[in-house]
């Protein structure tokens, strides 16, 4: 492409890459598939290693690519983070707004009410429109360079509107871990014996602190922008306005903030998140309450390091100490052996905890946990409550080591640790525990979706001997369940017609319902997007599998192996017999149909086919070929000397293809 055009579909390819990342990551609210997304960026990619003269910051494609630092530099804040007050209770916080009002001198003020998210502070400065500086908050008055960590963190933008935002301005937000990526992220690190963190904070400060941007970037950070920390150009005059502004800029705010006028309105908003935090994908403490008018604020001024405007109104503390009664084992799915503790009840933050996780052997032995401890439980920010330490001094010396069994709980099989990996296995597929894992996980909603057969109705088949594995559900009769206990002839018809029902779930759903390890559901559409049926699946190699986009060696390993067992494939065929046996359904034809619910218009001359060849490449692929661009074009393929045509995909947004990604994207290059 010459340099003029490429410079404008760059610069236009940076705004909708931005547009896009905006939506998904901030928004919440994604307008295009994570495939459109991809050809996108590729696209921009591709055009910028065409030209790197055009290379800039704060592209898109620029996330992630620093080299690792030897250490993280200083960085001075030109006004300092401070830090709040707290309060525990609703007298301290009654006190705070009494003494607030006093010193206003009864001048009504309004209070930004905000969560307290379990995170870092950071302070983002943008200079002319581009992130310049990102940096922790250390000490308040000088914290460290991690620009180029934050940069990987997607929710932060790298570049604001040009025309719309201060020359130089600073935002500041805490960066944080979500739950669920937190607890992904430590199953791995179970599963690969890796040392765990204790909860979301440490692993978001592990995370942010890496000497490598690629290691901060592979980890799930997000961010809340909370406040402006300074700027040179003006500003609204108060806190709520000010964050309308920033998330017109394209910052991410947390959605809950709320203005409020009176106390008591505070007061409801701390209670309904003391009940509704658990409801959150992220750790909060406590919430933050801000005086509103920045006049108000200056006038109030700071005791210490503490603003008088503002206050933070924690939660019941989450952490509690109390006796580890018991260790027990309990055999996953997949046959793994999971550790717990059993622990003499106790109330932490409001909720009674009995049990806890343990991950693995080398966690308990890493922590030196053992039977009859005191031990410190905690519900930080996770859903799943965690025995941080033992407390050494209330050690009597009658606690006793954990080992773990040599021998399946349930079935008495040898357990086995291969090398490498941090969790024991029980090898007996068909032990009783693991099915009725599995057969919980194929009925579930996402999967089989299978109304009215919970676990103990499982159980019940399985103890009946009605069931041995997944196939065996197809075969159960209204008569068996009758005879079984609480099953009346209404309730057996039901679920007859509800596993009945079941054979009609998509390809992927049954994919992911098999609980092949390592394939969740995003893998399952992977797969069923690329094999038109559970036989032809079974029967692809591992190399084969592993060239399905998104679908690793490792996975594509774990795939081989599940359909490598013979047992495994009985079951597969057992299920084909009874009609569990979807298609894909978009591949009406023989063949691979990689561009199928597609539809493309070709314009311009192409140098390796004709048009009437392209479009019948398209055809043969399962696409529509068009003759004039719509809103519902997919693609246009602009080929040397294109002209109205591509004006008109340019003016509806229409991603454009080159020959050669058109080409890639059919599998003929
Ligand atoms: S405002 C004077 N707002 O809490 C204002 N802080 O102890 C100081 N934090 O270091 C910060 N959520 O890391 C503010 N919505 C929020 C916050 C928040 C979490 C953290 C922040 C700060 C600490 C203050």
């Amino acid at each position: 492409m010459a340099k003029t055009s490429a410079a404008g579909r760059i610069a236009e390819l940076r705004r909708t890459v931005d547009y896009h990342n905006h939506r998904y990551f901030v928004v919440d609210d994604p307008e295009i598939s994570d495939a459109e997304y991809d050809l996108l960026l590729r696209e921009l990619q591709e055009l910028e290693a065409e030209h790197p003269e055009l290379q800039t910051p704060d592209s898109p494609t620029q996330r992630v690519g620093a080299t690792p630092v030897d250490a993280f530099q200083p960085v001075r804040h030109p006004v300092a983070l401070l830090s709040l007050a707290n309060a525990f209770d609703l007298d301290e916080l009654t006190a705070w707004h009494a003494r607030t009002s006093k010193l206003l001198e009864g001048e009504p003020f309004g209070m930004v009410c905000e969560l307290k998210i379990d995170g870092l502070a950071v302070a983002i400065t943008y200079e002319d429109g581009m992130l310049v500086t990102g940096a922790t908050r250390g000490d308040g008055e000088t914290g460290e360079n991690v620009t180029q960590n934050l940069r990987t963190v997607r929710s932060i933008p790298l570049s604001t509107p040009p025309g719309q935002s201060p020359r130089r301005f600073e935002v500041r937000g805490e960066v944080y871990m979500p739950r669920s990526g937190f607890e992904r992220m430590n199953r791995q690190r179970a599963e690969a014996g890796q040392p765990l963190f204790a909860n979301p904070r440490n692993a978001a400060a592990g995370a942010l602190r890496q000497l490598d941007p690629k290691s901060t970037a592979s980890r799930p950070l997000d961010i809340f922008v909370y406040s402006l920390g300074w700027s040179d150009d003006a500003m609204p005059g108060n806190h709520w306005d000010t964050l309308k502004r920033l998330a017109d800029l394209g910052f991410k705010l947390n959605p809950h903030n709320r203005l409020c006028g009176a106390v008591e309105e505070v007061e409801d908003y701390f209670r309904e998140w003391v009940e509704k935090r658990e409801e959150l994908d992220y750790g909060i403490d406590g919430v933050v309450i801000k005086v509103n008018s920045f006049e108000l604020q200056a006038r109030l001024g700071e005791v210490g390091r503490d603003p008088r405007w503002a206050i933070a109104y924690k939660f019941p503390a989450t952490q509690a100490v109390t006796r580890l009664l018991d260790i027990r084992v309990n055999v996953g799915r997949t046959g793994s052996l999971n550790p717990y503790a059993i622990l003499e009840p106790v109330n932490v933050g409001g909720v009674t905890v009995k049990m806890a996780t343990l991950h693995n052997e080398d966690d308990i032995r890493r922590k030196d946990l053992r039977v009859g401890d005191w031990v410190v439980v905690e519900r930080a920010g996770e859903v799943i409550p965690q025995v941080v330490e033992p407390v050494l001094d209330r050690r009597t010396g009658k606690e006793k080591k954990f080992t773990m069994p040599r021998r399946c709980p349930v079935c008495k099989t040898k357990v086995v640790r291969l090398p490498g990996e941090a969790m024991h296995y029980c090898v007996n597929t068909s032990c009783p525990a693991q099915l009725i894992q599995l057969l919980k996980h194929f009925v579930g909603r996402g999967m089989m979706d299978i109304d009215g057969l919970g676990e103990s109705l499982a159980l019940a088949f399985i103890e009946a001997g009605l069931v041995r594995d997944v196939a065996d559900l197809y075969d159960l009769t209204v008569e068996q369940l009758q005879g079984l206990e609480r099953m009346g002839e209404k309730s057996s018809r039901n679920v007859i017609d509800a596993i009945a029902a079941s054979k009609s779930r998509p390809l992927d759903r049954l994919i992911f319902a098999l609980g092949i390890r390592h394939v969740g559901g995003e893998t399952a559409k992977l797969l069923a997007e690329a094999f038109p049926s559970l036989d032809a699946l079974s029967k692809a190699e591992a190399e084969e599998l592993a060239e399905v986009p998104g679908v690793g060696p490792k996975i594509a390993e774990s795939i081989a192996a599940y359909f490598g067992e013979e047992r495994n494939r009985r079951v597969i065929e057992r299920l084909k017999q009874r009609g569990v046996d979807p298609r894909h359904e978009v591949r009406a034809t023989e063949g691979p149909q990689p561009l199928a619910g597609l539809s493309f218009v070709i314009t311009g001359k192409l140098d390796s086919m004709s048009r009437q060849a392209a479009e019948e490449t398209v055809r043969s692929l399962g696409g529509t070929p068009q003759g004039n661009v719509t809103k519902k074009t997919s693609y246009a393929v602009v080929g040397a000397g294109a002209g109205s045509k591509l004006q008109k995909a340019q003016q509806l947004g229409i991603p454009l293809l080159t020959e050669r990604q058109f080409l890639e994207m059919a599998g003929r290059e």
